[in-house]
């Protein structure tokens, strides 16, 4: 791959962090964001590579935040080949028994964030002939009960076809990578399952995605670990 610059939401840890740290390993630009300070400065201490990494606090969920960190990353390194919509979380409770106060932060967060990253670095990405990435789920393509997780990632699907039928005739491709269960703080309090899957192999696809020569669109694809009965 020709170096590229590639921005990546929530990369302060879990797939997005190792994503960043695989891209830098392989000469690119990255620059990432998240909402913690302690943990964006901790991400960035130990990446190095100061000259090709920008770390920017910023909420996905948040439009001028989001268009903001589209600007200084395309200041900071004069264009903008890739951008990873990949912060989400889930806040673990169902729809039957939960603590609805908590779910707006995470719908914001999942099906508002992509779209608007999508809208703020579009025009940028049109100039490269790049590509969106947004990381979906499992979670999108089966349901389980009362899940409202799953239901922010059924709209990552949906949102990912109607933004390649919007991108394709723009020269820019767009692809879905649904991960399965992946051992990350993602799963902090209720704990990764023990067939869980590092991070790694969802940053190759990432890179893999990020790899494709001009003019082909890689579109889905979806990583389970063996053992992952949904
Ligand atoms: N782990 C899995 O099993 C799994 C499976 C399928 C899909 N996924 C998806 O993969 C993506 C990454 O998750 P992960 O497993 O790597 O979890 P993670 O380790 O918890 O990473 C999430 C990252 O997103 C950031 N973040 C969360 N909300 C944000 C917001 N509103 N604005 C900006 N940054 C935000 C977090 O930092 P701050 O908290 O500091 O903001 C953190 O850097 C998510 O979209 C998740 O839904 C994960």
């Amino acid at each position: 791959m020709t170096s590229k610059t590639v921005l990546i939401t929530g990369a302060t840890s879990g797939i997005g962090a190792h994503t960043a740290r695989l891209l830098l390993d392989r000469g690119h630009r990255v620059a990432v964001t998240g909402r913690d300070e302690t943990k964006l400065k901790t991400f960035l201490d130990e990446a190095g590579r100061p000259d090709r990494l920008l770390g920017m606090i910023a909420d996905a969920a948040d439009w001028e935040a989001t268009e903001s960190v589209v600007t200084r990353t395309v200041e900071h390194f004069g264009a903008l080949d890739a951008a990873v919509a990949n912060a989400g979380f889930m806040t673990g409770d169902s729809i039957g028994a939960g603590e609805p106060t908590s779910w707006a932060p995470m719908v914001l967060t999942n099906v508002l964030g992509p779209a608007l990253l999508a809208h703020a670095a579009l025009p940028h990405l049109e100039a490269t002939g790049g590509r969106l990435v947004l990381i979906g789920s499992v979670a999108g393509l089966k349901n389980s009960p009362g899940n409202l997780y799953s239901a922010t990632k059924w709209a990552t699907t949906g949102l990912a076809e109607n933004l390649r039928l919007h991108a394709t005739t723009r020269g820019i491709g767009v692809t879905l990578v649904n991960p399965g269960m992946i051992d990350t703080p993602f799963w902090e309090g209720a704990g990764a399952p023990p067939f869980a899957l590092p991070p790694q192999p969802i940053a190759e696809a990432v890179c893999h995605a990020l790899d494709q020569p001009a003019g082909v669109d890689i579109n889905t694809l979806t990583i389970r670990p063996i053992g992952q009965p949904v």
